[in-house]
């Protein structure tokens, strides 16, 4: 079997070529907030909050250590706690679902749709109890969930919604940021995201000023002022450095988001025709792919990426075990009968390499090594 020179191997993600695209700009930012010293709150974070709110349309930005903070804190803020259901997808990272357990409440999973990966809005329906409280819809890769449907199903139930929008940085749903189509909406800045910071962080935003208000609170030790706290909170702040960071990046994201959109759509035309699935664009909106996710079928899905790595191709699965099969919903009791096609997306997606630097070369490269694969 001919192997490619390591020259044209194929990262993931390529977080340097990002880094060396823009290292002027970020060594100067890293430089001001070290020279202010404003390394917990400060000005460098509140400007970030700021553009942040802005980018996404909406009126206030908390920034916070992490996404899962984010839901949290979001859930709380929205008074979701014990004896509380909340529902969300079953094909998501574990932090949506983690993140309910963290506000005390208990999570209730819902199947996929087997072209999009979102929550099944025809399947939600049937899980609303008279305890369930809220809904987060996970804009899955990128791509917003079916928000109308969601939102009149909440409204009709009197539920919340809470968007898990920590890989859809800059997507659109019907010509809008899909943070304005729900009651508060979570970003991770997780390094590898489509915006990432230095290291971890995460923000909620929203356009209810008391709802932020309590959010920042909750998320600095319920301060009010330095040693006056009026309930007990946690510890959640952005930092300064990472604000610095992600402010420089915020300016780059329009334009990353398109070389990824490009991106996307040449595998999409390369791709075709060699008994892969590629990723579907739902009607009327705006996928910002922080993953490309292709299917795999009948059971060769681990041999191509076997096959991808040996040449130096790295891939991903996301997600290998869809959430109520992990061990750690086993308490659930969840038969494979109850989420057939998370459990079948679960064993036949691989995430192909995916960010704005991704040349049309590496492009072609990866999908030469899957023609021959498929051949
Ligand atoms: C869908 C989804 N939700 C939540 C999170 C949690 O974000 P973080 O890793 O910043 O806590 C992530 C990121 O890993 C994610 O992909």
């Amino acid at each position: 079997m001919q192997t490619l020179d390591k020259a044209t191997s194929v990262p993931f993600v390529d977080l340097k070529k990002q880094y060396a695209s823009i290292k002027p700009e970020i060594d100067a930012a890293i430089s001001a907030v070290i020279e202010d010293t404003a390394f917990v709150g400060g000005v460098f974070v509140k400007e970030f909050e700021r553009e942040f709110a802005r980018h996404c349309g909406m009126s206030h930005c908390v920034g916070l250590a992490n996404g899962t903070d984010a839901l949290f804190v979001a859930l709380r803020t929205l008074g979701v706690g014990p004896g509380d259901e909340v529902i969300t997808v079953a094909n998501t990272f574990v932090a949506t679902s983690e993140a309910i357990k963290m506000a005390g409440a208990q999570v209730v999973f819902v199947d996929c749709d087997p072209r999009t990966y979102t929550i099944d809005v025809d399947a939600i329906g049937e899980r609303i109890t008279a305890r369930t409280k809220a809904i987060i819809p996970v804009h899955l890769y990128g791509q917003p969930a079916e928000m109308d449907a969601i939102r009149a199903l909440a409204k009709k139930h009197g539920l919340w919604v809470v968007g898990d929008a920590a890989q859809a940085h800059g997507a659109l749903y019907k010509g809008r940021p899909v943070s304005q189509l729900a009651d508060i909406s979570c970003f991770s800045f997780y390094p590898g995201k489509n915006l990432g910071a230095y290291g971890d962080g995460g923000a909620l935003v929203t356009n209810n000023e008391e709802w932020a208000a309590n959010a920042r609170m909750f998320a600095n030790h319920g301060r009010t002022k330095k040693y006056d706290h009026d309930f007990e909170g946690i510890n959640s702040r952005l930092d300064g450095l990472q604000a610095a960071v992600l402010s420089v990046k915020l300016r780059h994201l329009d334009e990353w988001t398109e070389g990824r959109r490009q991106a996307a759509a040449r595998y999409t035309s390369v791709l075709e025709n060699l008994g892969v699935i590629t990723p579907v664009e739902a009607d009327g909106v705006r996928a910002v792919y922080h993953l490309y996710v292709i299917r795999v079928p009948h059971g060769r899905r681990d041999a191509l990426q076997s096959f991808l790595n040996q040449d130096g191709i790295s891939t991903g699965i996301h997600y290998p075990i869809a959430l109520p099969f992990l061990k750690a919903y086993s308490y659930l009791n969840h038969q494979s009968a109850d989420f057939p096609v998370a459990l079948r997306a679960s064993q036949e997606i691989l995430s192909l390499p995916m960010y704005s630097e991704l040349t049309a070369d590496q492009v072609e490269l990866v999908a030469e090594r899957i023609r021959l694969f498929t051949a």
